[in-house]
């Protein structure tokens, strides 16, 4: 059996959470691998959208598993809300999620730091969602991070006094006045202890490989995109773990003999949130029009998304450091009426072209675009592929052909049936 990896090509947003959804049919388990709640996965069925940040988007089919996995860092306080508000909706995810205990704590101090760090860092500010993922990914590499499973020790709590501690004095020195907030934030968080300890605390990589040495089919989720990954996206504008396929592999402990398939899921034009950069980002009314019909602000901290159009040089870079071996094209009914379309297949740089995604974020990169027809037919009630109109399916065509890869899901809608696939 096999795990197939579900993942972003660009700068996060593309629509994981729909497709994962979408997907969940076909597997027996769902497991997040990496990232926290700085993501926000949405999808919608029965006319009801709903937003995951922690949770995988499989929990609402109630027979399948669904793992939070070791590469994953849980605000215990976002986990109760998204909890609770699952039960409200008739969900018992008391019965189909786990959690590995080898995933990392976000402490209330891990938030304020966040906030204190992008406080200093001025125009080189990152954008930060501010839910503490910099600061909790900073502690587990530097050895001091707290764990899940440290709930179940003894020495929890002088473990977690020590690590506010060690904190407080960095916010000190930073004259980030915590004192008003961290008591109530602090109680908050404590008092969501309750609701993550209602779940199996569990050994993840163990469950995973006994689960597909039992013929149970997997399917890892990854959170925000390939260019925000920390090694591969525009350091350091971009998150603080491996959003990339190999993320996968340490955020689950998987075997690299079980790979299966990589979806890689593509909106049909770009966004992003938060700074850094962004070639082919549009400031006209052809951005705001994006934005609008897409409804492009975020699912986590409604902050507008930045918008412009697809970047083959990006996404041909994207499709190679994950091994994809399928695409996801989402939102491409957003793009209906346009008389053109811009896809950017070069970047000018110190007037060179180039293929080549530049290592440095401030090197000024210049897109070169070409230019095909649009469509103007309402493709968000197409069921199948020979519905789509001609010009629609040629800009599918010419992005298989530029990546080498084949298209095989098309999303025309947010809802979970507004889904063609391909074969
Ligand atoms: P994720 O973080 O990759 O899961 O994506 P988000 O949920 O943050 O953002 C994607 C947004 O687009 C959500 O509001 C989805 O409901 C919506 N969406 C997903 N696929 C489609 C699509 O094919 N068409 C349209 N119009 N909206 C979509
Ligand atoms: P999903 O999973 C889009 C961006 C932030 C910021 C940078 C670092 O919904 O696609 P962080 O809070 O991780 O320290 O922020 O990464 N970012 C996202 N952008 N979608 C996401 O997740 C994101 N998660 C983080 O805006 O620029
Ligand atoms: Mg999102």
């Amino acid at each position: 059996m096999k795990i197939d990896i579900l993942l972003g090509l660009q700068w996060g947003d593309e629509g994981k959470g729909k497709v994962v959804d979408v997907l969940t049919s076909r597997y027996d388990v769902i497991a997040r691998f990496q990232g926290g709640p700085n993501a926000g996965h949405s999808l919608e069925f029965n006319g009801i959208r709903h937003v995951l940040h922690i949770i995988p988007s499989g929990i609402f089919h109630k027979e399948k598993m669904n793992v939070i996995g070791n590469g994953v860092v849980i605000d215990p306080v976002i986990f109760e809300e998204e909890i609770l508000a699952l039960e409200k909706m008739g969900c018992k995810p008391t019965e189909n999620l786990r959690i590995s205990k080898r995933a990392h704590l976000i402490l209330p101090t891990h938030r304020l730091l966040d906030a204190a760090y992008e406080s200093k860092k001025g125009d080189r500010k990152i954008g930060s969602t501010l839910k503490g993922i910099g600061p909790t990914y900073t502690d587990k590499t530097a050895r001091t991070g707290l764990r899940i499973c440290d709930l179940e020790s003894p020495a929890f709590e002088s473990k977690y006094r020590q690590l506010i501690k060690a904190h407080k004095e960095i916010l000190d020195q930073y004259h980030f006045d915590y004192s008003d907030k961290l008591p109530e934030m602090d109680r908050q968080w404590r008092a969501s202890l309750a609701k993550l300890r209602q779940f199996p605390f569990i050994d993840g990589e163990y469950e995973i490989h006994d689960a597909l040495q039992q013929g149970r089919s997997v399917l890892a989720e990854g959170a925000q995109g390939t260019m925000l990954d920390l090694e591969f996206g525009a350091y350091p504008f971009v998150t603080s773990s491996n959003t990339i396929a190999a993320g996968a592999f340490t955020g689950l402990g998987l075997d690299p003999h079980f790979a299966g398939r990589v979806f890689g899921i593509v909106k049909a034009y770009c966004t992003r949130v938060g700074s850094g950069p962004f070639p082919t980002e549009l400031f006209d009314e052809t951005g705001q029009r994006l934005r609008e019909l897409g409804f492009e602000y975020g699912a986590t901290t409604g902050r507008p998304r930045r918008c412009g159009w697809l970047d083959l040089v990006a996404l041909k870079y994207a499709v190679m450091v994950n091994g994809v071996t399928d695409i996801a094209l989402t939102k491409a009914d957003v793009m209906s009426g346009f008389d053109t379309i811009n896809v950017c297949t070069a970047y000018r740089v110190n007037g060179e072209l180039t293929d080549h995604v530049p290592t440095d974020p401030d090197i000024p990169v210049e897109p070169v675009y070409t230019t095909l027809p649009g469509w103007k037919e309402d493709i968000s009630k197409c069921t199948h592929y020979d519905e789509l109109p001609e010009s629609f399916k040629a800009y599918i065509r010419y992005i298989e052909e530029q990546t080498h890869t084949t298209v095989s899901i098309v999303s025309v809608g947010p809802d979970r049936n507004a889904t063609i696939f391909r074969n």
